[in-house]
C-alpha cells in the first residue's frame, strides 16, 4: 500500500470515528438515554490493541476481569472499528440471542463476509434463514447421525488414526479428521488429493478471515480470495455434475441431495448452483476448524489431568472389552460415555472455540438501565460467562467430574452456551459431540502420548494451539485399561 493510500485510509478511519461518536453523543442527548460504562479508548484503535495483545498470550482474562470489576457485567468499549458494548452478564447475552432478527441481526466483519459469500447460513436472514437453519438441523440431529453419521465417522476417524507414527501434531491431524468427516457428510467423496487440495484452499480462506479486507492492504486478505475463488469452482463443479447424475435418476444420501431438493425462497424455484456453493463452504467451515480445535484441547486437558485420563481410559476400556477391536462404534457405545460427555462439555467451557457473538442493535434498546444505540454493536461474551466464579465453582480449572450427575453450573442453563442460543445457535452442536467422542474413544484405546514439546495455547486471531501441538504416540497392540 502507498503512503498516499495510507495516509486517506487513516484519515477516513479517524474521520468516521469522531462522526459516529458525535452523532451517537447527539443521538443519547436527545433521547435522555444512558450508555453502559465503559471507555471508548484511541480514536479508530479504541481498546483494540488491548484486546489483542491479551487475547495473543495464555491468560486473556484481565481484558475482560478488569472492565468487569470497573464498570460492571455490561460495558461500553470500541473494538474493530466500531464503539461495542460488551455483555458478560448471561441475562442480556441469552436476551440478544433470543431477539436475533427482531432487535439484533448478526454480524461478521467485512472479511467474513465477503469470504464467506452472501448465500451462506450465517449471514442469511429472516425466512429464509430460518428454513436453511432447519434444513441444516435435519442434516445432523440425533437420528441422522444415528442410522447414517456415525458409521462415517467411526471409519474415517480410525482410518485418520492407522497413519500416525511417532510424532504428530495434533491439531493437523485434527482437522484433517474433522474436514474429511464433513466433506462426506456434505458430498458423499472419500478422503482422497482432490479433497487434500481443498482443504489446503480452505486453510488459505479462513488465515483471511481475521485481516482487513483490502487486497491492497493485505496479502493474507489477498491469497485467501484467489483461494476461496479455487473452493468455489471446485465446489462449483461438483454440484454441476450432481445436477446431471439426478437428471440420469441418481440420488445419494447427504447435505447437497438435501440442498438440491431445498427452494431458495421462492415457491418451486430450487436453489441456484452459486447459492448451494456458497451454502456448502460457509458449512465446511463453520464444521470443521471448531470441532478440530476442541478435540486438540480435549487431548491437551486430559495430558494435564493424568486423573481424568485414566477415567476416561476406563470407560472405554469398558466399551473395548465388550466390542473388541475391530467392531465398529453403534449408537448404544455412544450413549454408554458419560464421563467422555463430561470431559467434552468441560473442554467446551473451558476452551470457548467461540468466545462469544457479534450482533448489531437494530433499534434503539433498553436493557438494564442502558440504552445500546440503533447501528451499534455489542459482544455476547460467552467466554466470560463461562469463567465467573459465580456461575462456576473454580471455574477457571478443567475439571470434568463437576458435570456429573447435574448441570455442573450453580446456576440456570443459560450459563452454559457454546453453541450459542436462539434462531442462530450451531445447527452442528450434536453432530460435534458425536465426533469429539468417538475421537475420544479411538484415540485412548489405540494410544498413549507424550507432549513432545512444550506449546502454548493462544486466542487470537483463533482459540489455536501455537506449535499445533506435537505429540509422540506410541501404539497399543491390545487394550489394557491399566497399562501406561
Ligand atoms: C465444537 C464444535 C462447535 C462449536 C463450539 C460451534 C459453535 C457455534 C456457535 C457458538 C454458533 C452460533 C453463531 C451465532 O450465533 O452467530 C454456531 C453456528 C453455526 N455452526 Fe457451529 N459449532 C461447532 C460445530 C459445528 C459443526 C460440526 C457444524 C456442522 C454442521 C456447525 C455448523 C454451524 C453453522 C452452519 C452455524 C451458523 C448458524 C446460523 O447462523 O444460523 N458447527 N456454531
Amino acid at each position: 500500500m502507498d503512503s498516499m493510500s495510507l495516509f486517506l485510509y487513516l484519515f477516513l478511519s479517524v474521520f468516521t470515528f469522531f462522526l459516529l461518536r458525535a452523532t451517537a453523543a447527539a443521538h443519547l442527548r436527545r433521547r435522555k438515554t444512558r450508555l453502559p460504562p465503559g471507555t471508548l479508548g484511541l480514536p479508530f484503535i479504541g481498546e483494540t490493541l488491548q484486546l489483542i495483545s491479551a487475547y495473543k498470550t495464555e491468560n486473556p482474562e484481565p481484558f475482560i476481569d478488569d472492565r468487569v470489576s470497573k464498570y460492571g457485567n455490561i460495558f461500553t468499549t470500541h473494538v474493530f472499528g466500531e464503539p461495542t458494548v460488551f455483555s458478560a452478564d448471561p441475562e442480556t447475552n441469552r436476551f440478544i440471542l433470543q431477539n436475533e432478527g427482531r432487535l439484533f441481526e448478526s454480524s461478521y466483519p467485512g472479511s467474513i463476509q465477503n469470504l464467506l459469500g452472501r448465500h451462506s447460513l450465517l449471514l442469511m436472514r429472516g425466512t429464509l434463514h430460518k428454513r436453511m437453519h432447519s434444513l441444516t438441523m435435519s442434516f445432523a440431529n440425533s437420528s441422522i447421525l444415528k442410522d447414517h453419521l456415525l458409521a462415517d465417522i467411526d471409519r474415517l476417524v480410525r482410518l485418520n488414526l492407522d497413519s500416525w507414527t511417532g510424532r504428530v501434531f495434533l491439531m493437523e491431524e485434527a482437522k484433517k479428521i474433522t474436514f474429511n468427516l464433513t466433506v462426506k457428510q456434505l458430498m458423499s467423496f472419500d478422503p482422497c488429493e482432490w479433497t487434500e487440495n481443498l482443504m489446503k484452499e480452505y486453510m488459505l480462506v479462513i488465515e483471511g478471515f481475521f485481516t482487513i479486507p483490502l487486497p491492497f492492504f493485505s496479502s493474507t486478505y489477498r491469497k485467501a480470495i484467489q483461494a476461496r475463488r479455487k473452493v468455489a469452482e471446485a465446489l462449483g463443479l461438483v454440484v454441476r455434475e450432481r445436477r446431471k447424475e439426478r437428471e440420469g435418476g441418481e440420488k445419494k444420501n447427504d447435505m447437497l441431495e438435501a440442498l438440491f431438493e431445498g427452494d431458495g425462497g421462492v415457491e418451486g424455484e430450487g436453489l441456484s448452483d452459486e447459492e448451494i456453493v456458497d451454502f456448502m463452504l460457509a458449512l465446511l467451515v463453520a464444521g470443521y476448524e471448531t470441532t478440530s480445535t476442541i478435540m486438540t484441547l480435549a487431548v491437551k486437558f486430559l495430558t494435564e489431568t493424568p486423573h481424568a485420563l485414566s477415567h476416561l481410559k476406563e470407560e472405554h476400556g469398558e466399551i473395548m472389552l465388550r466390542k473388541g477391536e475391530v467392531e465398529s462404534l453403534q449408537w448404544e457405545d455412544y450413549k454408554s460415555m458419560p464421563f467422555t460427555q463430561c470431559v467434552v462439555t468441560e473442554t467446551l467451557r473451558i476452551a470457548n472455540i467461540i468466545s462469544g457473538v457479534f450482533r448489531r442493535a437494530m433499534t434503539d434498546i433498553n436493557i438494564k438501565g442502558y440504552t445500546i444505540p440503533k447501528g451499534w454493536k455489542v459482544f455476547a461474551s460467552f467466554r466470560a460467562v463461562h469463567l465467573d466464579h459465580e456461575h462456576f465453582k473454580d471455574a477457571r480449572s478443567f475439571d470434568p467430574w463437576r458435570w456429573q450427575g447435574n448441570a455442573g453450573s450453580t446456576s440456570s442453563a443459560n450459563v452454559f452456551t457454546p453453541f450459542g442460543g436462539g434462531p442462530r445457535r450451531c445447527p452442528g452442536y450434536e453432530l460435534a459431540r458425536v465426533e469429539l467422542s468417538v475421537f475420544l474413544h479411538h484415540l485412548v484405546t489405540r494410544f498413549s502420548w507424550v507432549p513432545a514439546e512444550p506449546d502454548k495455547l493462544v486466542f487470537f486471531p483463533t482459540t489455536r494451539m501455537q506449535k499445533r501441538y506435537p505429540i509422540i504416540i506410541q501404539r497399543r497392540s491390545l487394550f489394557d485399561p491399566c497399562k501406561e
